[in-house]
């Protein structure tokens, strides 16, 4: 059996200004290559629990580990996706794409190369020189993809990063999303409110509830890959939906 590759143990969280235990005892194994979404109420602890596998938001208690290496700070090869595509106003769609790398180093032709041929595996070729208020959000949020995964992460967070998107464009980018992460094959921790969008991309689901936020269930996606929508017609993805309205008191 596969090691794990991203692990929590026992993590709890108590912001210090609130006073208020905001998540229990939470433990995941997560295999490297492992696409998991995470699913639960408002204000349960999604986004803390992100922060608290990037490194940013120190856990009370527990602990994190990437390949048996234990997280005491931010992560460098890990990229993380905001739930607004945060893109800067005075670049150009591939001058933002290749900020991450720009901030490290000289860029070169190589990698010019490399964010042209992601940018036009999203559909984006036409839009390179464009600047991001000429952009849909659509096309922000695919960027902001594009960004977060040009230099090959080993870990992807994304924190809801197609909420304010039409279903049809959200359609889209679920298809285009599957198919960079099968080229880069980064371990992926996503949050989501979405069932359809958890169910099509994950290999495996999450879902944090209660007061303080602990895992209450897990569900495998029993669904071989590549993935097709019809997949969210089936009598599985029903009982998916059907069990989450139940344990959640929808
Ligand atoms: N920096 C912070 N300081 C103090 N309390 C915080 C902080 N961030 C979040 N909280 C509190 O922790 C709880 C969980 O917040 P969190 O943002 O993790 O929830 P969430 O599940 O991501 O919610 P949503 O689905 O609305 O984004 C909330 O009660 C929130 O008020
Ligand atoms: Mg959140």
């Amino acid at each position: 059996m596969q090691p794990p590759y991203l692990q929590l143990k026992n993590v709890g969280l108590t912001y210090e200004q609130e006073q208020k235990e905001t998540i229990r005892q939470f433990s995941l194994d997560i295999k490297k290559g492992e696409f998991i979404s995470i699913i639960g109420k408002s204000g349960c602890g999604k986004t803390s629990l992100l922060q608290i596998i990037s490194g940013i938001q120190k856990p009370t208690t527990g602990l994190i580990s990437i390949g048996s290496q234990e997280v005491n700070e931010p992560v460098d090869e890990l990229s993380y996706i905001f739930q607004k595509p945060i893109l800067l106003e005075w670049k150009t769609v591939l001058e933002n794409v290749v900020l991450p790398i720009e901030l490290k180093r000289k860029l070169t032709e190589k990698d010019m190369y490399k964010a042209k041929e992601m940018l036009e595996s999203v559909g984006l070729s036409d839009a390179i020189h464009k600047f991001p208020y000429e952009c849909s959000g659509g096309m922000q949020s695919r960027v902001a993809i594009v960004r977060a995964l040009i230099e090959q992460p080993s870990i992807l967070l994304m924190d809801e990063p197609f909420s304010a998107l039409d279903s049809f464009t959200k359609n889209q980018l679920h298809v285009q999303l599957n198919h960079l992460i099968n080229a880069y094959k980064p371990t992926v921790v996503l949050v989501t409110h979405d069932l359809q969008e958890a169910f099509f991309l994950s290999d495996r689901i999450v879902l944090l509830g209660g007061e303080p936020g602990t895992l209450l269930q897990e569900y495998q996606v029993p669904f071989p890959r590549p993935r097709k929508k019809n997949m969210l017609i089936s009598q599985k993805f029903y009982d998916f939906q059907q069990d989450i309205i139940e344990r959640l008191h929808l």
